[in-house]
């Protein structure tokens, strides 16, 4: 049975630091996908109140929405498509500080104003996801987020 998150630092990066164990905490030993994606994705709006935080999953030709936290979001999204699309068809993180800069960026919200998105790869460059994170607002992301996401992107491939 899972427990409360605790977190108590105040800076981001300690606040991914002590969050870390605890979504291994959660996930250890739990089989299911979208057990362990749907408590990321709680555990990182929890954590920092992202505006929307969640997964897309690699199905044929598409993006499909997975399990997320925020408002209601894009179903599909095509390869090469959008931040996420792009960020899944390049194979890399893209952090994006003003959507509206972005070429072809899919406003599933007009709240939306930063995102950063990070592919889920499982093998040599095979992506099977990708996490998304949204804010509402602009340039919202660092180097800091980059850098704990893209650490937390292969236990994720790990569920896969
Ligand atoms: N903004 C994303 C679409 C997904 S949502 O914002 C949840 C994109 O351009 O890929």
């Amino acid at each position: 049975m899972a427990e409360d998150l605790t977190l108590t630092a105040t800076t981001k990066a300690a606040r991914y630091a002590e969050l870390r164990p605890q979504i291994e905490a959660l996930t250890t030993g739990e089989p299911d996908l979208t057990a362990n994606l749907a408590n990321t994705a709680a555990a990182l709006k929890e954590a920092f109140g992202f505006f929307w935080v969640g997964f897309y999953l690699v199905k044929e030709d598409e993006l499909v929405l997975g399990p997320f936290q925020g408002p209601v979001a894009c179903t599909r999204i095509r390869r090469g498509r959008g931040v996420c699309g792009a960020s899944w068809a390049r194979a890399q993180t893209l952090l994006v500080p003003d959507v509206e800069q972005f070429p072809g960026h899919i406003a599933c919200s007009s709240a939306s104003k930063s995102e950063i998105v990070v592919p889920i790869i499982r093998g040599a460059g095979n992506v099977v996801a990708v996490l998304d994170v949204d804010s509402d607002k602009l340039n919202d992301f660092d180097a800091d987020d980059q850098e704990a996401l893209e650490a937390l992107a292969p236990l994720v491939a790990s569920w896969f």
